[in-house]
Formats: C-alpha cells, structure tokens, sequence
C-alpha cells in the first residue's frame, strides 16, 4: 500500500509538498526520537505518517520551551506565535512550514481536532519557566496536561483507520498511571541532560524527601541522597507502568497491545539501564544498547507487520473540510468526524404545537434522569413483539431531547441498558442496540445543540455501535446546549467500585497526600467529574425503583414516579413533570420555612399528564 512521504504518487489533494512535509516529519522523528521511530513502526500503515506528523509537532513544540536560549517569556512567544500560525493555517489548508504542513494535512485528513492539542500546548509553554511542581499530584497534573493530548491523537488515529477500542481509553485511569510511568522513565534517562541544562522537574516534595539530592544533583555528585533518590524514582517509575499496563492490557486491539508491549519492554530497559548505570546516570542518557533494542522490535515489527495485513484498515481519506463545519444529515460510519458546533436546524415543534410551559428559569432543575420504563408492556398489550416497544420508545427519546432543548433543561440522563438488561434474549438485546445504532446513524443528535455523552461499561458493547456513540461524543464535545448522558450498559455500583479502584491506584502511587477526602475529591474519580447532582429522577411504567441508576448523583434528587409506559410519553409528560417538580420545595435535610409549600407536595408522586 502506497504511503503518504514514500514516494506514493499524488492522488488528488496529494501534492508534492505534502509528502515532502511528511518525509521532513520522518526524518525530524528518526533523527531526534529513534526509539518513538521505532515505535511508530508499529503502527497501522495507513496511519504512519500521520503520527510522524504529530510526533515532529509535538518535538517542535516541546523545543521551543525546552531550549536555553531566550527568556522565559521570549520562549513562551515563540510557541504561542507557532500555535497562531497552525491555527490559521488549519483553516487555510496550506503552511509553508514543513511539519505544520503535515500537521494541517492530517487534520484535515483524519478529522482530529487542534482544540484537543491547546492544553497541551499552553501547559508546554506555561513551563518555559521551569519551575519545578510542588508535590507529585502537581508533577502528575503537568504531565497529564503535557501529554494526553496528543496520546489521544494517536488513539484517535488508530480509531479512525478501524483500531477500535471497547473503552474510551481517555477515561480509563490506568491511562494516566500509565503515562506517568512513561514520564518518569524518560525523566531518569534523560536525568544528565536535563540537569546539565538545569531543566529538571522533579516535584519539590521528593527533593524533600532525600534532603540535599536537589543541590547535590546540580552539582552533578552521586551521594548517597542522590542515589537513594533515583533508587526510589526507578521503583516508582516501575510500579506505575506495571500498574497501567496490566490494566490496559484487558482494553487493547491485538495490534495496539503488540505496540503497548513493545513500548513496555522498551521503557523497562531504559530503567534497566539507569539502575545499572551508578553514578554514571548524572553524565550519559541511558538507552538500550542495539542489540536489547532489536530483540524488542525486531519482533513485534514482524508480529505487527502480519497483524496489520490481516485487519481490515482504512486508508487514508482524501483532506476533508476544516474542523468545525456543521454536520451532514448522516455523516455515515465511515466518516472521521469533526467537532460539530453549529447547530443546523431549529428545534421541531411537537406535532400537536404544543408550545413549553413558562417555567422559573431559577426554579428549572439543572439535571434530569430517566428510567424509560414499559417498553415491553407497551407493545405486548398490542399483540406486538416487545422489540416493537424499544422501537417506539427512540422516537420517544428524540422527541424528549426536543423539549428538553425546548426549555433550556442543562442535563438529560437516559437509562438506556443497564448491566442486568444482558439478561434479556439476544434478539431483544440486539434490538436495542440497533434501534440506537439507527438513531444515531441518522443524525439528529448532531444536527441540533446536543452534547453526547455515554457512561457505562463499553467492553461489550457492539463495536460499531461502540464507534458511533465514541464519534458523536466527539464532535459534539464542545457545545453547550443540552448534555444528554445516554448510561448503556451502566450499573451504579460498578462505577462506584471503578471510583474506589481508581482512588486505590491514586493512594499507591502517593497522589492522595492526607487521608481524608472529600465527596468533591470522591467525584473526581467518577467518569464526568463535572456532572451535576439530579435534581429530578422521573421513571415511567408504574414501577417504584431507582434500579441501580447514578447512585452518587441521584442521593438527593426528587423522585417522580408515572404510570404511562415509556413509548407513550412525549415532551409534554417532560415538562409536565418537570413543572411539578418546579413547585416541590427541596430541604436538603432543612427544617422547613414558614413559607415553605404544604409537605404533601415534597411526596413521591404518581401522575399522569394532564393535556
Ligand atoms: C425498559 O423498558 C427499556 C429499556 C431497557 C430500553 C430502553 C431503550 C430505548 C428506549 C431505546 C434507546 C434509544 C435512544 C436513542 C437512547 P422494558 O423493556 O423493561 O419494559 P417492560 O418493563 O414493560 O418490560
């Protein structure tokens, strides 16, 4: 298969200049980062080239603040005048410098989107000062904003070229464990020349800790301080890629984990090669030797070069518009997605015109959750296949999401599959998943002001329908309209033990400095950290249950219980609860006021709509 940058002949929007710019990327890798080169090798082919691109993007950016000529201040203009011209150039398509020329290409190319990049690169250049962090979950915060970033391009690309993932890695801690292991690695390989350039960032709490390392290390002397400093750096540096790396392992495509172990064994040879390197550490990087080096990638680069022969791979698309154009009608599964912010169309009336009630913006709930119950019941009465139901009940989603835009509501939740609904047929089961599969597929999501969201467990989840929902949270990422939060294959419990397992992790690896946490830091952890409180949590169907829904954000939520099954409901039953809901008088556990409504509306309702 003919590669961009080896000489491929140029198809339309391939022109000379791109390839060049792409072999320049190739070169500035190779020369610069032959290990990373190595590495990237192991990636799909259609995508090399493109995580050349990033790769010589993010060395260049990195460059420039990690130099010693200049000021601080001059160092920090140089990165934020050459993240200015890659934006305007994105937008043009064309620059006349090589590797923002590859980088606009593959932009363009493969749909990632430069907003993803802008943390990173005001952190980089928020670094020019060279101020060391304070304690390790500072360290860790500056590397994870250094860093995911561009990780997350090259997740990205490998999904949009067919390598999915089950989970959106982005969420999965062991992730960011992960990337501080790299982190520290690459900081003890590098320990000579960063202390030569007086560029060393180690958290100010572990220089602490070995009293006289940070002076000694500057001095270039190998004391015992410093030698019990890097003894306990190496040991942390190894727990955390151990730690990350196990976890990942369970979410990886056959051909990323021949990358992952590949990088894995490479990095601990690093650490191998510090740990024996004594003293000599503070004079020399410490890198593999060739021969360690080849017998890691000689063979996973023949593993991965079968592997990617046997996998169906996309082929690099032809450069497509500017990030930010609103959406098609169906942008097709096929398609890299743009971040969408313009919403095309305006919010349908309902059939019947019904218009929404004046609610107190101050009194409107900022979040609402649904269990959208009686599907089956609701097509069984009829004599119909409960499939039927769950076809019923989209229609009833889309048309919720409607009045939800309709009155301003800031957060829907849907509970569209819960961990127990696997125990349903398989024919009912892949119904739904069609069903929303299908709705999606149509695109009414992206075309109006709607956030996406999914929270649950992807592991089995249908793949295509896992990239579609992965897709739609990504191009609409940035909008502000209504979040709606669709929990497939969610169970309450399993996030709070995910939450639990995380914190763990974040204690062992010494990022929870005192013991006690508060419910803020607990939340942290959960999979959106910002998602507010319900406020309302209405189910349909009769039943009387909370099913094991958002149990830490559902502790004080209101309870709206109605008969009508799911399929029947329309916005007007939304806003008909969400009006009752407006005249309950919540206490958080208050006495109540002298002008507080009567108790009796404070009570579980059942109701019906009134229309
Ligand atoms: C519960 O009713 C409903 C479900 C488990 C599935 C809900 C899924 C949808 C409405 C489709 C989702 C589509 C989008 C766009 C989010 P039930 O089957 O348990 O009803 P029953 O209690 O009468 O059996």
């Amino acid at each position: 298969m003919p590669r961009l940058g080896e000489g491929a002949p140029a198809g339309a929007g391939e022109d000379s200049d791109v390839r060049a710019a792409y072999r320049a990327c190739k070169r500035i890798v190779r020369e610069a980062h032959s290990a990373e080169y190595a590495l990237l090798h192991l990636m799909p082919p259609p995508i090399q080239p493109a995580c050349w691109a990033l790769y010589a993007a993010f060395h260049t950016a990195d460059g420039l603040i990690d130099t010693t000529e200049g000021t601080p201040a001059q160092r920090s203009e140089h990165l934020a005048a050459w993240t200015a011209a890659l934006r305007t150039e994105a937008d043009h398509g064309h620059s006349g410098d090589p590797v923002r020329r590859a980088l606009v290409d593959t932009v363009r190319r493969w749909g990632i989107d430069l907003d993803d990049l802008d943390e990173s690169l005001s952190s980089i250049a928020a670094d020019a000062d060279g101020t060391a962090p304070a304690t390790w979950q500072d360290w860790r915060a500056r590397v994870k904003s250094q860093n995911t970033g561009w990780v997350g391009q090259f997740l990205r690309l490998l999904e949009r070229c067919g390598v999915r993932f089950p989970v959106d890695l982005g969420q999965l801690a062991a992730v960011s464990g992960f990337l501080d292991g790299l982190y520290l690695t690459d900081t003890l390989a590098d320990l000579a020349d960063d202390v030569n350039r007086g560029t060393l960032t180690l958290p100010t709490e572990v220089l602490d800790r070995f009293p006289g390392a940070g002076s000694d290390l500057s001095a270039r002397h190998f004391s015992p301080n410093v030698q019990a400093l890097v003894a306990h750096l190496l040991q942390r540096a190894r727990q955390s890629l151990t730690d990350g790396h196990d976890e990942l392992r369970h979410h990886l495509h056959p051909g990323a984990d021949i990358l992952l172990q590949a990088l894995v064994a490479y990095f601990r040879a690093r650490l191998d090669v510090a740990e024996e390197s004594g003293p000599a550490i503070l004079q020399r990087p410490c890198e593999p030797d060739r021969l360690t080096r080849w017998r890691i990638m000689a063979p996973a680069r023949s593993k991965a070069f079968l592997l990617w022969r046997l996998v169906p791979l996309r082929t690099p698309p032809a450069a497509g518009p500017r990030a930010g154009v609103p959406p098609q009608r169906n942008p097709g599964p096929q398609q890299p997605s743009a971040t969408v912010t313009v919403p095309a169309v305006p919010v349908p009336a309902h059939p019947s015109g019904a218009r929404p009630p004046a609610i107190d913006h101050d009194r409107l709930p900022h979040h609402v959750a649904i269990i959208m119950d009686g599907n089956g019941r609701w097509a069984t009465s009829r004599g119909l296949p409960r499939t039927a139901g769950h076809t019923l009940g989209a229609r009833a989603v889309r048309d919720m999401a409607m009045g939800a835009l309709e009155i301003g509501l800031p957060h829907l939740s849907l509970y569209t599959f819960s961990t127990e609904n696997w125990h349903r047929s398989t024919d009912e089961v892949f119904h739904i998943f069609r069903v929303l599969g299908d709705e999606l597929e149509d695109g009414w999501i992206l075309r109006h002001d709607i956030r996406l969201r999914w929270i649950g467990d992807a592991q089995r989840v249908p793949c295509d329908l896992a990239a579609k929902l992965r897709d739609q949270e990504a191009a609409t990422r940035h909008r502000t309209g209504l979040t709606l939060n669709l929990c497939l294959d969610y169970g309450g419990r399993t996030e709070l033990a995910r939450a639990g397992s995380a914190i763990a992790r974040a204690a062992r690896a010494g990022d929870l400095t005192h013991g006690d946490m508060s419910e803020r830091d607990f939340a942290r952890y959960l999979p959106y950290p910002d998602m507010p409180d319900v406020d309302l949590l209405w189910r349909t169907g009769g039943e009387q249950r909370l099913s094991n829904l958002l149990p830490w954000h559902v502790s004080y939520a209101e309870l709206h219980f109605t008969t009508g099954l799911w399929p029947q409901m329309d916005r007007r039953d939304l806003w008909q609860v969400i009006s009752d809901h407006t005249h309950r008088h919540r206490r958080y556990g208050s006495a109540p006021s002298p002008d507080a409504p009567p108790a009796a509306s404070t009570k579980t309702a059942i109701t019906q709509r009134v229309t």
